[in-house]
């Protein structure tokens, strides 16, 4: 089987993350949110994965030359020189897609983290014999996403709608489909946007057919929904694979902790706390809430409750850092600093408190 994934896009509401690693590549649980999916898609047997790509393909493709070995998966890459939206990227990569098998492929919106139950997607496809399968799951701000309105029984969907004016329903489109290549016979070779102009007509010759996701889902393309994605994740795996979760006195609730980081004395960690590969903790740091991202340091004393801290950035000593504060990659808060809901861009010194919500440029 195949899969394409759309990666394009600028990635502009997780800024300033994605000032540095396009939106895919930024680590989620302490890995690029990609190879959350790509390991999935691996899992169900996919064998070759195409990333429709518009914007800094060089970046992409060096990383993905990694994962490629590791995972002994094809990766390939389909680039857009001007962004194709959501369905042309499909018309482009039409040939790497159908190989004239009529096997149906898997697209996934690259930003949406979920337990992936791909298998289960397959067995729904082929029961109902439909041309498409969406996955869809309830929220409780529909507005923000496509939304979906479905025969609860058959899974047939009546109606698609991409971001609503008016309440239409809570189910929304997941950013999980199969598909079969007849599919890429309603798609133009243009922008176009597959749940504006592909979805509402597939449903409308009732051919499309959305399950209901089992498990978590988020939308990790914005700071406050990354960390409530975090949340969601580690519950999951601590249902799932509780030995990946870090264990002892001085943890709360769920924490994942990657093996190279170094721990200090007294600290409170938890919940809900990502530390990544090679990040320092000194002693009595307190962290909630938040991810610290690959190679940064966390000053003794300091206190992170909601927030992401980029890579290779520095918290300096009673520093306190909360309010979904966002430092890009190396930035250095110094000490006694305090940040309510700073979102700072990468390289930046910051030498004063940031008192109120604001971008630091
Ligand atoms: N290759 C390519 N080219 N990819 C693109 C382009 C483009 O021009 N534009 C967007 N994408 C990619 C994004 O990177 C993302 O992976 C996916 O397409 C969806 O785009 P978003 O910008 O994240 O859309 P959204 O979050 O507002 O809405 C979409 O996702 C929701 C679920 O998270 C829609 O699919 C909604 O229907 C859905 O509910
Ligand atoms: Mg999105």
């Amino acid at each position: 089987m195949k899969a394409l994934i759309l990666v394009g896009g600028f990635g502009t509401r997780l800024r300033p993350l994605t000032l540095s690693l396009p939106k895919p590549l930024v680590d989620f649980a302490n890995k690029p949110m990609i190879l959350h999916q790509i390991e999935a898609l691996q899992a169900v047997g996919v064998k070759e994965v195409i990333l429709a790509i518009n914007y800094q393909p060089e970046v992409m493709l060096g990383f993905m030359k990694e994962f490629e070995t590791r995972l002994a998966i094809k990766i390939v890459c389909s680039q857009e020189f001007e962004p194709m939206g959501t369905a042309g990227p499909l018309a482009l990569a039409r040939e790497k897609l159908d190989d004239g098998s009529g096997k149906p492929f898997f697209v996934l919106n690259s930003d949406v983290i979920s337990e992936y139950p791909l298998q289960k997607m397959i067995d729904f496809h082929k029961f109902h014999g439909g041309e498409a399968s969406i996955m869809v799951t309830k929220v409780d701000e529909p507005s923000k996403y496509g939304v979906v309105v479905l025969d609860d029984n058959s899974g047939e969907v009546q109606r698609f709608v991409e971001k609503p004016k008016s309440f239409v329903g809570n189910k929304i489109n997941a950013g999980i489909y199969l598909l079969n290549p007849e599919v890429l016979d309603r798609i133009e070779m243009r922008p176009t946007s597959i749940e504006k102009e592909v979805f509402p007509n597939i449903a409308k010759e009732r051919k499309l057919f959305a399950m209901v996701l089992p498990g978590f889902w988020m939308d990790v393309g914005q700071p406050r929904d990354y960390v409530t994605g975090l949340r969601l994740y580690l519950e999951s795996l601590q249902k799932r694979s509780p030995e990946k979760l870090a264990k002892g006195l001085n943890i709360v609730g769920n924490v994942m902790i990657d093996k190279s980081a170094s721990i200090g004395e007294g600290c409170l960690i938890g919940p809900d706390v990502s530390v990544g590969q090679n990040c320092v903790i000194e002693d009595g740091v307190r962290l909630s809430r938040c991810t610290i991202m690959r190679g940064a340091r966390v000053k003794r004393h300091a206190c992170i409750s909601g927030g992401i801290i980029g890579w290779h950035s520095t918290v300096g000593q009673w520093a306190r850092v909360d309010n979904m504060t966002v430092l890009g990659e190396d930035v250095h808060l110094s000490d006694e600093v305090y940040s309510n809901g700073g979102v700072v861009l990468p390289h930046k010194e910051i030498k004063n408190s940031i008192l109120k919500p604001e971008i630091v440029m």
